[in-house]
């Protein structure tokens, strides 16, 4: 199964009592295993989370902490974009030039590079003085 096949597959399963608005993310990660994710939402709406941090989980708890790829699915009117928090939370977990798929239902796709999504990213050494 491809990414795109797998995070259309895990997107069904998103819990979205509240948005109606499902998304599955699917990564691959530097051991070659995949690893997926969906959107699962909380009454308490700033609890619920995002599939791409869904994925991230699932890979750092099979021991891996690098992807390469990531491909993140919805059915939006163009390919969904992953919230900034997501964009801080792939730059942890993959290098700069890491591939990103984003993609729309309707089969609509744009790549880009990791470090486009999120330019001017916090990093460790910033922390340098600290
Ligand atoms: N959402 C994601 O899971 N990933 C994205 O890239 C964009 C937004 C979720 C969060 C929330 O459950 C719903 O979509 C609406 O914001």
């Amino acid at each position: 199964m491809n990414l795109t096949e797998a995070a259309k597959a895990v997107r069904e399963n998103a819990y979205t009592p509240y948005s109606n608005f499902k998304v599955g993310a699917a990564l691959i990660s530097t051991s070659g295993k995949v690893h997926v994710g969906c959107n699962v939402e909380n009454v308490a709406y700033p609890e619920g989370t995002c599939a791409e941090a869904g994925a991230i989980a699932a890979m750092v708890a099979a021991g891996d902490t690098q992807f390469t790829d990531i491909t993140v699915i919805a059915d939006s009117p163009v390919p969904v974009t992953p919230c900034g928090g997501c964009r801080q939370k792939m730059f942890e977990f993959a290098s700069p030039d890491a591939k990103v798929t984003l993609a729309s239902l309707s089969g609509e796709t744009v790549t880009m590079a990791v470090a486009d999504l999120l330019p001017g990213a916090f990093v460790k050494s910033q922390m340098d003085r600290a």
